[in-house]
This record gives structure tokens, C-alpha cells and sequence, in this order.
């Protein structure tokens, strides 16, 4: 296994880093875009401090984004990728409710990112999907969350390992299709 530290946030490291990926191996089958901040939780939209939005989308809106950027080319010259967007209920609009509003705005945008690239690399090999993991024990998450790492994470592994005629610009948990 070969580790590389990255900063989603810096432009620079990812170029570099999809330039090594190139040299080292020549391809990226996979790319999970899991790296996310939760820092508005309770906040409320009516007085919410904008930079904190901004801070939130920087991570988990444009950190993806320009991951995608940088690797897609690399799948596309297979023929073959899948790229989860690790995404959450709370950005789902059919749920929406108040409160924690640059998370909320943050996995929305991220559910469109999904859907815009899926359409845009439909019949390329390359399939993109937005995924709820649930409540998980982490550091976001809490002692108190209702599931455990091993389980948030299957149906991550389960889009990451999808076969050429899996689904592609679905969002999903526990393996199944969920509302937007
Ligand atoms: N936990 C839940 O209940 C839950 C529910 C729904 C969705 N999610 C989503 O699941 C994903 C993982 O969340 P988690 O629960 O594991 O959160 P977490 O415990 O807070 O961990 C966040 C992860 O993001 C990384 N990260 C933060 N800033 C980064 C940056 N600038 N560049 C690269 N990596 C960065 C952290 O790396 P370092 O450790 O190196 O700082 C850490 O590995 C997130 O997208 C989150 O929104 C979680």
C-alpha cells in the first residue's frame, strides 16, 4: 500500500499528485472524495457567519471538485473509473430541514457536482454517485452515532467496486437509491 498526504484545499498538491499517481502507476480506478468538515452544527441559516460557509464549500464542495478535475482525465484514458461523493442526508432536499446550514449547502451542491458529472462522462467507462454513509462513530459523527465505521463505509465500498453496468448519477444508502 502507498500512502500520500493531501490537502484537498491546495490546487497545487493535487496537480502534483495526479502527476505522480501518472508516473507511478499510469492510472486511478478509483476516487472517493471522503475528506469533509461539519463546522456550523446548530447553526442557524438566518445568522449564519458566511465565511464559515465559504470555509465548508472550500472543503466539501470545491475539495472534490477539483479532485475530479485533476483525475477524471486519468480514468477517462482507461475507459473505466467510479468516483464516490461522500455526501449526506442533511443535503438532501427532500428532508431538508433547518439548522447546520453551510453542511446542509455544502452536500447539496456536492449531490449536483454528482449529477453534472455523471451526465457529462455517461458512456465513458466512468461512474459517479453521491452516498449517505448514516450516522457514523467518528470524530463528526460522535461516540453516540448509530453505526460503526465498518458499516458507514459499505455502501462506499459497494459504489467504489460497481460493475461496468452499475448506476451511475444515483444517490444511495444501504446499497439502495434514496430521494435527492
Ligand atoms: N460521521 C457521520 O455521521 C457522517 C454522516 C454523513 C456524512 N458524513 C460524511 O462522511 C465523510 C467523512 O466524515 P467523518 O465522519 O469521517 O469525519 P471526520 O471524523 O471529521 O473526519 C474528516 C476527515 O476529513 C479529512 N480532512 C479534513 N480536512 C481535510 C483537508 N483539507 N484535506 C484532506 N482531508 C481533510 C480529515 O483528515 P485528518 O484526520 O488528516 O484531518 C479526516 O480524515 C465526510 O464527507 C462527512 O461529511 C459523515
Amino acid at each position: 500500500m502507498v500512502v500520500r498526504r493531501l490537502d484537498v484545499t491546495d490546487e497545487r498538491g493535487i496537480r502534483n499528485l495526479a502527476h505522480e499517481v501518472e508516473e507511478e502507476f499510469g492510472r486511478l480506478d478509483v476516487l472517493v472524495n471522503n475528506a469533509g468538515v461539519a463546522l456550523d452544527a446548530g447553526e442557524s441559516g438566518l445568522n449564519a457567519d458566511l465565511d464559515v460557509v465559504r470555509e465548508t464549500l472550500e472543503m466539501n464542495l470545491f475539495g472534490a471538485w477539483r479532485l475530479c478535475e485533476a483525475f477524471v482525465p486519468l480514468m477517462q484514458r482507461n475507459n473505466y473509473g467510479r468516483i464516490v461523493n461522500v455526501s449526506s442526508g442533511m443535503g438532501a432536499l427532500n428532508e431538508m430541514g433547518g439548522g447546520t446550514p453551510a453542511y446542509r449547502v455544502s452536500k447539496t451542491a456536492l449531490n449536483a457536482l454528482t449529477r453534472i458529472l455523471a451526465s457529462e462522462l455517461r458512456g465513458s467507462g466512468i461512474l459517479v454517485n453521491s452516498v449517505c454513509p448514516g450516522w457514523v462513530r467518528t470524530d463528526m459523527g460522535g461516540s453516540g452515532a448509530s453505526r460503526s465505521v465498518e458499516e458507514g463505509a459499505d455502501t462506499l465500498v459497494w459504489a467504489a467496486t460497481l460493475a461496468n453496468n452499475g448506476p451511475t448519477g444515483g444517490f444511495f444508502r444501504d446499497r439502495r437509491q434514496i430521494p435527492w
